[in-house]
């Protein structure tokens, strides 16, 4: 095995930390030990109503519960299985090392019934982040299974309140049950499944779902979209919010639109809000996402009636701290292309399926599969499939995504951030890193990475019902 020049310096540095240290004495890192158990249970999602909804999610809350923890400290994550069906947990934009990535037939062997697994990692990023199985996801995401991940910067900015709103949506029949219709070809051939009743933090959507706040305060607002197809657009009445990252990324802070904050599903946003409304305040957090659903109120900013702590807003710094990623060299960048071709609309699509030619149209109902990625269409997580891609560790990366399709797809990449470099061609000014990007129905968008982290990553889309019915591939970086 041969060191590079970096592992080199890593492991030479390693060596002279640990000569450094007195024996016995204690590694500066801690590790926090975490039990999960993914399980059924029932849940009240309206405070205002005795229903109790069954859903699956982890340790009896819902959403699972939100994991805090400081870069560069260690995880130790022990799930035990509690479930009807097999599992795995996938940590959303964490660059983890790719076994432990959770992605059942690629990176393990999925968790089976009363099975157990431990994933063990270093929090090698700060942000907003989420955690989600990889296994049936297009169910067991829809049944409630997810959690918030927050990775504290060394630096945080200065704020009052720090707060998470992790969105999602149930499709709920009159006994406020889940409708157990999950994986319809009617949904994977287009928008997906999308719930009836949007959720809060596991809460039914409307005014009383209160961010409280005293007048003054400077308020740090984590968004996380958990939902399995719903887009959210976000407008809050009275303030003026300010985007300070992107998928857990610090960026240039700049000031909320009046198009509203759009999040697809897996997309996170932190926004910093200066609630500078009078005492007794209140003012809506609505949503403009289509389809309408119950909870178009998602909830409130509600102001105490004590006294303003200041009378202008905090002056330090609102941005939050870059984190040390690779910075892809587009002079040195190697180009790629993946084609996004399928759906119930649009014109008829030929893609491989098995092996053998197909027209996707054709064998939708048969097969489940709907949509192909550079003209291969294949079940979630095949392991017979060729990867779309393959990279050299260390290439820099220019990849072209081209959607010949009618629909909009939130396009995921394991294990890595990717620089957003043009939209159909025009150069995006902000560059702004993401895990997670919208492309607009018949568009291009190019994304430049360095494929630093070694294994095989899943690259789908995060409409759970598309991942499954052929928008799932994998990207294998040797
Ligand atoms: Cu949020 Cu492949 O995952
Ligand atoms: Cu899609």
């Amino acid at each position: 095995m041969t060191l590079d020049r970096r592992e080199f310096l890593q492991s030479a540095a390693a060596l002279g930390a640990a000569l450094a240290l007195p024996a016995g004495a204690a590694p500066a890192r801690k590790t926090q030990s975490i039990d999960l158990v993914p399980a059924e249970f029932r849940v009240q999602l309206d405070p205002a109503s005795p229903a109790r909804t069954a859903v699956w999610s982890y340790n009896e809350q819902f959403p699972g519960p939100v994991l805090r923890f400081h870069r560069g400290e260690r995880a130790r994550i022990a799930v035990r299985n509690q479930l009807a069906q097999e599992t795995t947990i996938h940590w959303h934009g964490l660059r983890v090392p790719n076994a432990m990535d959770g992605v059942p037939g690629v990176t393990q062997l999925p968790i089976p019934v009363g099975g157990r697994f431990e994933y063990a990692f270093e929090l090698k990023d700060s942000g907003t982040y989420w955690y989600h199985p990889h296994q049936a996801s297009y169910e067991q995401v829809a049944r409630g299974l997810y959690g918030a991940l927050i990775v504290e910067e060394d630096k945080p900015p200065k704020v009052d309140r720090d707060e998470i709103w992790m969105l999602s949506d149930f499709k709920l029949d009159e006994q406020r049950q889940q409708v157990e219709d999950f994986g319809r070809i009617l949904d994977i051939a287009n928008d997906g499944r999308r719930g009836n009743q949007i959720l809060v933090n596991g809460l039914a959507a409307g005014p009383e779902r209160k961010i409280e706040v005293r007048s003054g305060e400077r308020l740090r607002l984590r968004l996380i979209n958990a939902a399995s197809a719903r887009f959210f657009r976000l407008s809050i009445e009275g303030h003026e919010a300010m985007y300070v990252a992107f998928d857990g990324q610090g960026l240039e802070p700049h000031p909320v639109l009046t198009d509203g904050i759009a999040l697809g599903p897996g997309m996170r946003v932190d926004l910093m809000i200066d609630c500078m409304g009078k005492p007794g305040g209140r003012f809506e957090i609505r949503d403009a996402g289509r389809p309408k659903a119950s909870g178009t109120v998602l909830g409130t900013i509600a102001y105490s009636t004590q006294a303003p702590v200041r009378a202008k807003p905090l002056a330090s710094s609102i941005a939050v701290p870059p984190n040390a990623l690779p910075e892809p060299n587009l002079a040195k960048a190697s180009d790629h292309y993946i084609m996004f071709q399928g759906g119930m609309r649009g014109a008829p699509v030929i893609g491989t399926v098995d092996g053998k030619p197909s027209r996707i149209q054709d064998i939708m109902a048969k097969q489940g599969l709907a949509w192909t990625m550079n003209y291969n269409a294949q079940h979630e997580h095949a392991l017979m499939h060729e990867p779309l891609l393959t990279l050299r560790s260390g290439e820099h990366v220019l990849l072209h995504m081209v959607n010949e399709t009618d629909f909009q797809h939130p396009m995921h990449l394991h294990g890595h951030f990717f620089r957003v470099v043009a939209v159909n061609g025009t150069a995006n000014p902000r560059r702004e890193w993401r895990d997670t990007v919208v492309m607009a129905p018949r568009s291009s968008m190019d994304v430049a990475f360095v494929a630093e982290n070694p294994g095989e990553w899943m690259y789908h889309c995060h409409i759970l019902d598309h991942a499954a019915g052929g928008m799932m591939g994998t990207i294998v970086i040797e």
